[in-house]
């Protein structure tokens, strides 16, 4: 299994490009399966994730061609339905070709992604939406499979802002007959760039960037091209180590308007922001100031950026409180932090961090995606060497993650 191997304390400069966002990228491929005609994509990032979502799309019987950037997916000759444990297991959005399948063929059997390292993750606001518009759904033998002749058009009001569960019961809605409303519909960025994709392939959708979404069924969606939108949590991870090991780097290729709630938290850290239509430039010469902080979702605070911001924060002048409130058990960062000499004390969903002046390296263990991002930083910042196990997280949502830092004068490096 790989490790990252980080010697801290070297501020970073430069400049480096982001990927494609993962989030927007998992749902836009499986949009593919709503028509016959392909969808290209460009600015696909090149992660693990993205690899397991064509392999499931594979196994579904489209044909997917990739070359770097530039994707390919060809939903003519869809032979199966069936969306098997082995490959959800390894990754809950893999939820999202439910709808899609449902809602061209008329059918799918998909396995329940079961529980996962942040959260119980349940996925009932997905099956109650496809239900709600028709669908015959049982969940047995581990597995939910929904039946429909054709999906109808339905008033959907979800219990929480979820933002998976809003994507799929959008793409279902494409090809739905007549009108869907979803309210209570998740506002991530993410999902208004499905929009886009699904507009481009004919779909006539409303609303979506609001907690509203009017979905206008057609009879087919055709072929398109899409370019995914740039991935604001790769360019916030940035950021923060930026913010927390000091230095100037310049971002290009983001969209600086999908990323407020973290540049506010970073200017109130101390950093200097400069913005411009596609590119952020930070500068941090100080030791950064603790934010305090409350997830929610868009546009609040993104859960996705919480451990990147407890890392900030371990080092920072002052106390900083933060307060998760999307997942019950992302908090697991907390305790491989403090093997590096941060006093984070945990009571219940919130975490009081008080700054230390420095972390001292040791040997931790990424537990999910973000909390590796986490470790990450803090590594890049504590003194001496800083050993991170079960980095597989990290490639999951992460493309050459020491590379782009080494780029920027980080002394990392990846062993097998
Ligand atoms: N929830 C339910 N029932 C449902 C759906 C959600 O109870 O049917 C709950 C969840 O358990 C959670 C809350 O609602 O407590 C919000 O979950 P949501 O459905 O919004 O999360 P998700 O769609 O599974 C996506 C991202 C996550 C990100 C969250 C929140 C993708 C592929 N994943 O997950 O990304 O943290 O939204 O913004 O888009 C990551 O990239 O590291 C990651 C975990």
């Amino acid at each position: 299994m790989d490790k990252l191997i980080i010697q801290g304390g070297k501020p970073l400069r430069g400049e480096l490009e982001v990927s494609g966002a993962k989030n927007a990228a998992l749902p836009i491929l499986c949009a593919a399966l709503l028509a016959s005609e392909p969808l290209e994509l460009d600015n696909v990032p090149r992660l693990h994730d993205v690899a397991t979502m064509a392999r499931l799309l594979e196994q579904l019987g489209t044909k997917i061609v990739r070359a770097g950037e530039h994707m390919t997916i060809d939903a003519s000759g869809v032979s199966s339905v069936e969306a098997p444990y082995e490959l959800v297991k390894t990754m809950r959005a893999s939820i999202l070709v439910l709808g899609p399948l449902v809602a061209r063929f008329g059918a799918a059997r998909v396995s329940l992604p079961g529980g996962c390292a942040i959260g119980q993750r349940p996925v009932d606001q997905h099956i109650k939406g496809l239900q709600a518009m028709g669908a015959e759904i049982h969940v047995e033998h581990g597995y939910v499979t929904a039946q429909a002749s054709r999906l109808r058009g339905t008033h959907i009001f979800t219990d929480m802002v979820t933002v998976t569960g809003t994507e799929n019961l959008m793409m279902a809605a494409t090809l739905a007959e007549g009108e869907t409303v979803i309210e209570n519909a998740a506002r991530e960025p993410e999902v208004t760039d499905l929009a886009r994709a699904l507009t481009a392939m004919g779909a006539r959708i409303e609303g979506a960037g609001t907690d509203r979404i009017i979905v206008h069924g057609v009879e087919r969606l055709r072929g398109a091209r899409h370019r995914v939108m740039a991935d604001r949590i790769e360019a916030g991870t940035f950021l923060c180590a930026v913010a927390a090991v000091g230095g100037e780097v310049l971002l290009a290729r983001v969209q600086p308007e999908t990323m407020e709630a973290t540049l506010g938290k970073l200017r109130e850290a101390g950093a200097r922001i400069e913005l411009g239509n596609d590119w952020v430039r930070i500068a941090m010469s100080a030791r950064p100031r603790a934010v305090s902080l409350r997830t929610a979702p868009y546009p609040g605070f993104a859960t996705d950026m919480q451990a990147q911001f407890m890392a900030v924060n371990c080092i920072a002048e002052g106390v900083g409180t933060i307060t998760e409130t999307i997942f019950e058990n992302r908090f697991m960062h907390a305790l491989e932090l403090q093997r590096l000499g941060a006093d984070i004390a945990l009571d219940g969903n919130t975490a009081l961090v008080k700054g230390v002046p420095a972390l001292s390296g040791a040997t931790v263990m990424a537990t999910d995606l973000r909390a590796s991002a986490g470790l990450v930083i803090a590594g890049l910042v504590a003194r001496g060497e800083t050993v991170i196990e079960r980095i597989y997280h990290l490639d999951r949502g992460y493309e050459r993650m020491e590379a782009k830092l080494s780029g920027l004068g980080a002394v990392i490096e990846r062993r097998s």
